[in-house]
Order: C-alpha cells, then structure tokens, then sequence
C-alpha cells in the first residue's frame, strides 16, 4: 500500500473517530462548535498535506499525535475541553476565548475557562489568544491546555530561570513570560529558524514580556554549553532526538527540586533513550501529563 493512501486511511478513521465523539456530546453548544471544528480541521488537514509534501516524519507525527489527544479529550464525562467555537470568551472576557485548536474550557464537569485577574495578565492573554487563532499554523505549538500547564508549574515552582529549546513563533515562551513576570524570573530561549526567531521577538513585544525573556538564535546543543546558571525550569520542545543530549548537557544544572518537562512524549515521537533517562533513573520522578508532556522532578 503506498504511503499516500495509508496517510489518508489514517485520516479518514481519526475524522470519523471525532464525528462520532462530537456526536456523543449531545445537541449543546453543537451548533457553536461546528463551525471553529471545520476550521480546525481544515488547518490540520492543511498542516498535515505540507508536512507530507515536505516528508516531515517529525511534524507529521506531531500534527497525529496532536489530533489523537484531541479526540480523547473530546469523549465525554472526561474531563477533556470542549471544541467551543469563536465568540464564547476572548480577551473581552478576560483571556482566551474557546475557538481556534484545544481550549481548557467547554462544556465537561470542569469548566476550567481562563480568567484574568489583573489588566497585565488580561493584555498577555489576549495576545496568546490571536496567536492561537491566527498564527499556529506551521509554528508546532504547544496546545492551551500545555501552555497552562507551563505557567501553572512556573508559577507553583517560583522559577527564578527557566530554558527553553525550541521557541517558535514564541508562543510557549510568552505563558513561561506570564509566570515569570509573576515570580521575578526570567526564560532564556532557544530557537534555530530565524523567521521563527524574529516572529517570537516581535510576539513577545506584544504581550509585553520581552523584559523577562533572552531568545538565542542558533543551534540549542552548542549554545547550551555556555549556560552556568542553576535551572528551576528546563522545557524541552525542540529536535526531539536531540532531548537526550539536552538533558545530559542540563540536568547538572537543574536545581534540587526543579523541574525537567518534555514536550511530545508519545509513541510517535519520543526518543526512547529519553523516555528511559527519565523513567529509569532514581534520582528522578517522571509523570506523564496531558498524555504528551512528560514532568520530571529532580528529587531533593
Ligand atoms: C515544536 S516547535 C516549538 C514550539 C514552541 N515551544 C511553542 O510551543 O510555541 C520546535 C522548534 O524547535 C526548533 N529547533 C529544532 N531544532 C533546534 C535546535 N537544534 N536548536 C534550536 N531550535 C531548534 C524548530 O526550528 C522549531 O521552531
């Protein structure tokens, strides 16, 4: 069977998965939902074609694997967001509405919607927002609920020094800004493609948090060598075969207590001398989040 015709097959079952699924989750908020899915799908469908094009294995794995969380978080009773569509929340209501690609809200038990508490936190919100709607294309970003997860164990740590590899169009990068503008910490960030480059630093301006963020250009295994600092927080989201070496080059400088967090950690894309580093060693404890993000503490 050629590789066109299993990709398609391997559509046409993730697409009917989720029609049955949405389906399941009753008339309500249906109408709404409807029109954000068609546009998600088709932003997918567009992704996953260029990465095929391409023979992007890496991204296409990413864009499956993406779509698999989705639709089991789209079963009801649990727990999973919503596919809420545009002009059920935004920056008018206090921070990222419900349309675009995952939202941590919608109609399950745990209505987990966005709020803002102050006018600073209302502003950035808004900024992540548009970019989730208008810029994800092309840019691998984490999904919402991640980038909630990012602010929510910054926050909860008081990271002082955060690394990134891998920042895109800056989109990680601005919820670790958020949390660090909260905790007086700052993000040094790793990126090797200079028009991603360039999009994040002006990203960052818009939400206000380039005070708190470095962006080095170039390739994150050299330019990580030259880092000393004690690390509360390192998120690995770049070349995933490169998280190994990451890791062995950083995990020195991880302070007692911080924490390592991996991005697509699923069967598609992990490295399994990563999944083995971070699972076998018993100077560490590793979960597995949100069925992709692997959190790492290394113990006291
Ligand atoms: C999955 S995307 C990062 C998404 C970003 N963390 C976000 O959620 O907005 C991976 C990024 O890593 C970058 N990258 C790949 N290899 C790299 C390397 N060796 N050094 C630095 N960046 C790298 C890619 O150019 C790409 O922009």
């Amino acid at each position: 069977m050629s590789r066109r015709i299993t990709l398609w097959i391997l559509v046409t079952v993730m697409l009917a998965g989720m029609l049955v699924a949405q389906e399941r989750g009753g008339a309500r908020g249906r109408a709404v939902r409807g029109g954000a899915m068609r546009g998600d799908m088709q932003t997918w469908l567009g992704d996953l074609e260029a990465a095929y094009n391409q023979n992007d294995r890496d991204k296409m794995g990413q864009l499956i694997a993406d779509m698999k969380q989705r639709s089991q978080r789209m079963r009801p009773g649990m727990g999973g967001p919503g596919m809420g569509g545009p002009g059920m929340g935004g920056p008018g209501m206090g921070g990222p509405g419900m349309g675009g690609q995952m939202r941590g809200d919608g109609d399950s038990f745990f209505n987990n919607k966005l709020m803002s508490k102050d006018d600073n936190e209302k502003k950035i919100l808004a900024v992540l927002d548009d970019l989730d709607r208008n810029q994800r294309r092309g840019m691998m970003n984490v999904p919402v609920l991640d980038g909630r997860l990012l602010r929510l164990l910054t926050e909860a740590v008081g990271a002082k020094y955060v690394v990134e590899l891998g920042t895109s169009n800056g989109y990680s990068g601005i919820w670790f800004g958020l949390a660090l503008q909260k905790t007086g910490g700052k993000l040094t960030t790793h990126e090797i493609d200079a028009t991603r480059a360039s999009l994040a630093r002006e990203n960052f301006k818009k939400a206000g948090v380039e005070d708190v963020i470095t962006l080095v250009e170039g390739d994150g295994h050299e330019n990580v060598k030259k880092i000393k600092e004690p690390i509360d927080i390192l998120f690995l989201d770049a070349d995933k075969d490169g998280y190994i070496d990451y890791l062995n080059t950083l995990l020195p400088l991880v302070r007692p207590g911080g924490l390592i967090v991996g991005h697509n950690i699923n069967e598609q894309q992990a490295d399994p001398k990563y999944i083995e580093a971070i699972t076998k060693n018993p100077a560490l404890e590793s979960l597995l989040v949100h069925g992709q993000v692997s959190v790492t503490l290394k113990k006291r």
